[in-house]
């Protein structure tokens, strides 16, 4: 790999980001599926939506980056990590209220990751003067950063339900 410029290191995040949310729209419906929590499994299904209105956003900048830049280039393996462990909470023997909180903070590592990842990509946008691609990335990282206040929320009481499991 070689990186020379910031545009190229931009460039570099933004594969990963892509790869870091089709990953999670992969993972999505399994977590819905197994969440007992109405309110969790509402939360789950909406960040579902959203996120494919994020991969939107990126193919937008990806469009504009022209042909030679392929957006496919990249497997985040931090992403695909998160996933695993998550994964392998599904596959635990937990009693459902157990297993709702250990969904939260699984989910919280995946919002944290992109919250990462989104202000980072968003201070390069604007370095390399691009507004527009700033302006598409801050309304992404607003609905990760909502996504994981929301998570909070939802842990206040999934958390006690579970400690009384
Ligand atoms: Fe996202």
């Amino acid at each position: 790999m070689k990186l020379e410029s910031l545009h190229e290191l931009f460039v570099e995040e933004l594969q990963d980001l892509y790869s870091a949310e089709n990953q999670i729209l992969e993972a999505l419906p399994k977590l819905i599926e197994k969440a007992t929590s109405p309110e969790l499994k509402a939360g789950f299904t909406k960040h579902l939506e959203q996120s494919r209105e994020h991969v939107r956003r990126l193919d937008q900048i990806f469009d504009q980056l022209g042909k030679n830049v392929d957006r496919e280039d990249k497997k985040c393996k931090g992403m695909e990590g998160i996933i695993k462990d998550n994964a392998e909470l599904l596959k635990a023997n937990a009693v459902p209220e157990v297993l709702n909180a250990g969904l939260i903070a699984g989910a919280q590592r995946v919002e944290h990751y992109e919250i990462a990842a989104y202000g980072t990509v968003s201070t390069y946008a604007q370095l390399l003067g691009r507004n527009d691609w700033v302006q598409l990335l801050h309304q992404t990282l607003n609905e990760e950063k909502e996504t994981d206040m929301k998570l909070t929320e939802l842990a206040g009481e999934i958390n006690l339900e579970a400690q009384a499991a």
